[in-house]
């Protein structure tokens, strides 16, 4: 089996020049399956909390989700490197929260964690205690009660914020920062200024890596978004899968003999 990816090995792949790729995963199954399809690195992304749990927004998932969902994910991935998200309300009151939730996810499993906005008192702090950290940039849907909905950020005068809070980012530590939702040109011009791999989710083809949610990449939902890149007809062919189930149920097509025991 092939070593677990570090934290350096994926920071180190900006200056060979090979593009990263990171997937979500939230159970063993798919993250068993993300693994043997040799990603990068799995997110835990708190994006669980629309595409498991149901809810509207991320706002609802806790720490306790997270690491509920990463032991699982642990258990199916043996090569890509883990990165765990830090929940709302898990690092907003100060560096020593910060960092308690960090080691919490350490200690579940995860390799790295990820955190959005500018928070770089934390990340210094959380990288001191050994623990390497990732950024989230841009569209952070963490705040989307702040921002107004799901906007696309740094447009226009903005621009030199995001740019400046990437800079700052890295001088804080972090092995790499996630662009949401920026335009393209901008999230070129950030790649091109800093030293620590960028990756884009809605931020255009020149990030050194792409991060996508693994059910949008498998067609699973039933809404569409222009950032996501779909591979599979998931949806479609999970309902039709079903409906066989059922109808040969109904009809009396299973189970088999092959399906019964003596
Ligand atoms: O939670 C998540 O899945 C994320 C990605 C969209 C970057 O943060």
């Amino acid at each position: 089996m092939a070593d677990r990816m570090t934290a350096p090995q994926f920071l180190a792949k900006k200056a060979k020049g090979e593009k990263l790729t990171v997937l979500t995963a939230y159970d063993a199954t798919f993250a068993e399956l993300a693994d043997e399809a040799g990603v990068d690195a799995i997110l835990v992304g708190d994006s669980l909390g629309n595409v498991v749990l149901g809810y509207p927004t991320t706002i609802p998932v806790t720490l306790t989700d997270i690491v509920h969902h990463l032991k699982a994910v642990k258990r199916g991935c043996h090569r890509a490197l883990v990165i765990a998200d830090l929940p709302f309300g898990s690092y907003q009151a100060g560096v020593s929260q910060a960092v308690e939730s960090a080691v919490t996810l350490m200690q579940a499993g995860a390799d790295a964690v990820k955190l959005e906005g500018d928070y770089f008192d934390e990340v210094t702090a959380i990288v001191r205690a050994g623990i390497p950290v990732m950024g989230h940039l841009g569209f952070t849907p963490q705040s989307v009660n702040t921002i107004g909905g799901h906007r696309v950020q740094g447009r226009g005068d903005s621009a030199a914020k995001i740019l400046s809070q990437a800079q700052d980012l890295e001088a804080a530590g972090a092995f790499g920062v996630v662009l949401e939702l920026i335009p393209a040109d901008l999230a070129a011009s950030i790649t091109s200024l800093i030293k620590i791999p960028t990756i884009g989710i809605g931020a255009g083809a020149h990030c050194d890596g792409q991060v996508q949610v693994i059910n949008d990449v498998l067609g699973l939902g039933s809404k569409k978004y222009r950032h996501a890149g779909e591979f599979l007809s998931g949806r479609t062919l999970i309902i039709d899968a079903i409906r066989q189930y059922r109808l040969s149920v109904s009809n009396g097509e299973f189970p088999t003999g092959e399906n019964s025991f003596e």
